[in-house]
Formats: C-alpha cells, sequence, structure tokens
C-alpha cells in the first residue's frame, strides 16, 4: 500500500518571519501521522521552517536545486547545503521554472539524478498545456518528459521518487481537472513507469495531482486508484491545507 503524500509548494511567497508564523498556525493543523505532510519553501525559508517543524510530522522541501556540487553559479543552491539545513525532498521541473526560467528536461534529469545521488527525494512535475491537451497529445508529452527526467535513474532509486501530474491549465486558475481527467493520466504515468522499470516499481512510486487542489476537491482527487496525494499551492498558505491534509 502507498502512502500518501501532501506536500505544499508555498512558491515565491513568505518571508522568513511571515513563513515560521505559518508553520506555527498550520503545525496543529497538519499532524496526521497516517500521512507523509512536507512543506516545499523558498530557499531562504529554509532554516527557519526546519527549526519550527521540529518535533512535528511536517518534512521540509526545496522548491528547486542546482545539479552541480559547488562552484561559480552565482544564485544556485547545491544539493549538500540542502542536506545540510534538513531538507529532504525537492520540487524538479516545475512548469514555472520551466516557462520562466527555461528549464529543459534534460536539466531536470541532471537535477533528479543529483538529489538522489545525495538522498533528497524529488517530488518531478510534469504535465500539458491547454493546447497539448485539446491537440489530444497529453499522453505523449508526459511520457516524454517522465522518461527524459528519470533517464539513468535505477529502479530502485525510481521507485522512490515522487512524481507530481500537474497540468498547466488547473495551475492558479481555479480550475481544477476533474477527478476522471487527473486519474487517467496519473494511470498512465505509472503504466509508463512499468514499461520503463517494471511492475513493481510502477507499484511503489507516488503520484501526485497539482493543480488548484482544495479542500473541497482534495477527497475525491486523493481517493483515485493512481493519485497518492496532491502538490498544493495556493491553498497551501491558507487553514485549508489542514482539511486537504485531512482529506479522509
Ligand atoms: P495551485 O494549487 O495554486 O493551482 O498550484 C499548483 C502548483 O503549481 C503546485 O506546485
Amino acid at each position: 500500500m502507498r502512502r500518501k503524500i501532501v506536500a505544499g509548494n508555498w512558491k515565491m511567497n513568505k518571508t522568513p518571519s511571515e513563513a515560521v508564523k505559518l508553520v506555527e498556525m498550520l503545525k496543529p493543523l497538519v499532524a496526521n501521522e497516517e500521512v507523509d505532510v512536507v512543506f516545499c519553501v523558498p530557499a531562504i525559508d529554509i532554516i527557519p521552517v526546519v527549526e519550527a517543524c521540529k518535533g512535528s510530522n511536517i518534512k521540509v522541501g526545496a522548491e528547486n536545486m542546482y545539479y552541480e556540487e559547488s562552484g561559480a553559479y552565482t544564485g544556485e543552491i547545491a544539493p549538500a547545503m540542502l542536506v545540510d539545513a534538513g531538507v529532504e525532498y525537492v520540487v524538479l521541473g516545475h512548469s514555472e521554472r520551466r516557462e520562466y526560467f527555461g528549464e529543459t528536461d534534460a536539466m531536470i534529469n541532471k537535477k533528479v539524478l543529483k538529489a538522489i545521488e545525495h538522498k533528497i527525494t524529488p517530488i518531478l512535475c510534469c504535465g500539458e498545456t491547454l493546447e497539448q491537451r485539446e491537440q489530444g497529445v497529453t499522453m505523449d508529452f508526459i511520457r516524454q518528459q517522465v522518461k527524459i527526467a528519470l533517464q539513468n535513474v535505477a529502479a530502485a532509486d525510481a521507485a522512490n521518487v515522487v512524481i507530481a501530474y500537474e497540468p498547466i491549465w488547473a495551475i492558479g486558475t481555479g480550475k481544477t481537472a476533474t477527478t476522471e481527467q487527473a486519474q487517467e493520466v496519473c494511470a498512465e504515468i505509472r503504466k509508463c513507469i512499468a514499461e520503463v522499470y517494471d511492475d513493481a516499481t510502477a507499484a511503489a512510486i507516488r503520484i501526485q495531482y497539482g493543480g488548484s487542489v482544495n479542500a473541497k476537491t482534495a477527497p475525491d482527487l486523493f481517493a483515485q486508484a493512481d493519485i497518492d496525494g496532491g502538490l498544493v499551492g495556493g491553498a497551501s498558505l491558507k487553514e485549508d491545507f489542514g482539511a486537504i491534509v485531512n482529506y479522509k
């Protein structure tokens, strides 16, 4: 049985002092031991958030990471820095990073490999645009994103990766994919993992849905056979996140 994982992606929100206040507010609301709860926060918030989460069930994630160990890469964050700060997860390949910061599948693959090397769990994002959905190429596009991102990743490591299916047209738009649409793509991703690896890896890998998840839509989405939780943007900054974590 796969354990559900509900992660908040704070994006570019909350200063360090605001971040600590938000953690204090949410801590009692997300105290659910049956679900993995992750707060993915801006780099500058990581240290105070790790401190504020001590003794709770909340794990801390980063929103990005570079694929080199160290060196002349002004403005980037190295995997060892995240590990030393207490980070256990990292969001990789979010559509906003692909769109605004030119991240390619090849770069994301390097980041996935690097995160695994440092024992940070990647939350690997994929998802189609509205145009691609209307053109009927959703599955082809997502298969390509997932296959390239996982190139040279061993089966045992792939089993621990979290994949987040986030249709771009559903992000921040208030337009959640229907449970059927979300389940259909997540099932296809699992099928793709079975083809690339094997049935056991496909059965183990956790696949989240993301895109306007809220307290109302979470229960149905998370009850789908191939949806193992969610990656939540806007609603992760509010009390609603407690209800999402306690979706049952
Ligand atoms: P929203 O929940 O705000 O639509 O954001 C989804 C997302 O991009 C999470 O990574």
